[in-house]
């Protein structure tokens, strides 16, 4: 994903490449082909966005990259052009960490109504945390995912139930026309105190489930699998609504923004507004476009470091790891 982000006049251009062809077949992300395909798309993307924001190289202030979390082949590509294209325009590079690319999305489009403090659930293919927002670039994970994120769980599911890649948007599309009641789900970790998540007892729970189906009557049919997948993922969705509202209820605090690939999904985008019009809480959520990876979460996310006093430079800052906690308003600071 490549785009052009003014602080002024807002998003003047992006472009994502999708890479779900390349790796469909596999079921799943291939590290070496991600970085590969990377570096024969990237240069061309660059040209042709800047083109579209009518932007000139010496009018940039910085270009900003994902320096982590996330596979370093992929980090490694986009860290290696940001900063040699840096070098060779005389721009400063800047490392922006992924997941407040993603806490930041909704706020593309306007950023007038961020008021803090503010709770942020984080919900992608490789995290789902609840994390405590009081001021700007101060995070606060207050609860984590034990096992599997819930993107992660989505696309186990998908596997399961034989659905394309990735499984996300599959099992919801599949969920439609489902019955989420037919079958009991658990609601994980819903008993115990605390905002962690865990979300392996609920996918191997579906596993048993398919395997008791198959075991009585041969093959699934499709009702069968729309209505597990429904089941899924409403218990998905409870479970993520109900850890939302106890953070709300502990801390006090109201505004919720949700963020990251599953927040694309509608039945938990309805269940989180449903409690949070009883909650008389606000929610802030990206547009589904902004949901799932993408360069503009990336520039925006460095233009507001750079407003908030972060300094660019020219280095290599990769962080495979690299907790979301340990940022704070000034990269320069976590050093
Ligand atoms: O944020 P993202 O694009 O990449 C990561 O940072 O991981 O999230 C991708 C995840 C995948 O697991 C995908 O299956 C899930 O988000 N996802 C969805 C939906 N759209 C994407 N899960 C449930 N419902 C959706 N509509
Ligand atoms: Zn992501």
């Amino acid at each position: 994903g490549v785009a052009v982000y003014d602080s002024e006049l807002g998003l003047l251009a992006d472009e994502l490449y999708s890479q779900i062809d390349l790796h469909k077949n596999y079921g799943g992300v291939v590290p070496e082909l991600a970085s590969r395909d990377h570096l024969t798309k990237l240069l061309p993307m660059i040209d042709d966005v800047m083109s579209k924001a009518e932007t000139d190289k010496h009018s940039l202030d910085a270009i900003c990259y994902t320096s982590g979390p996330g596979l370093v082949g992929a980090l490694m590509v986009g860290a290696m052009m940001a900063n040699t294209l840096g070098y060779a325009w005389g721009v400063p590079a800047l490392g922006v960490h992924h997941m407040e690319g993603h806490l930041l999305s909704p706020f593309l489009d306007d950023d007038h109504a961020i008021e803090f403090p503010m709770l942020a659930l984080l919900v992608s293919g490789g995290h789902t945390q609840l994390v405590h927002v009081p001021q700007w670039g101060q995070y606060h994970v207050v609860g984590d995912t034990l096992d599997d994120a819930a993107g992660e769980a989505f696309d186990k599911v998908a596997k399961m139930l034989h659905l394309s890649y990735p499984g996300g948007p599959a099992v919801s599309k599949l969920a439609e026309q489902g019955d989420a009641q037919r079958f009991e789900f658990p609601r994980p970790m819903i008993n115990r105190p605390g905002l962690d998540f865990s979300f392996s007892g609920l996918k191997t729970h579906t596993l048993t489930l398919i395997n008791r189906l198959k075991k009585e009557r041969g093959e699934l049919t499709l009702q069968d699998k729309a209505d597990v997948a429904a089941g899924f993922e409403w218990a998905v969705a409870d479970t993520l609504m109900l850890k939302c509202r106890r953070a709300i209820r502990e801390t006090g605090v109201t505004s919720l923004l949700m963020a990251g690939g599953v927040s694309a999904n509608h039945v938990l985008r309805t269940h989180i507004q449903t409690m949070l019009d009883k909650e008389s809480g606000q929610l802030f959520e990206a547009p589904l476009k902004y949901c799932t990876d993408n360069g503009a979460m990336i520039a925006y996310a460095g233009c507001q470091r750079l407003l908030h006093g972060a300094s660019p430079g020219l280095e290599l800052n990769l962080k495979p790891r690299w907790p979301l906690d340990e940022l704070t308003v000034s990269y320069a600071d976590t050093k």
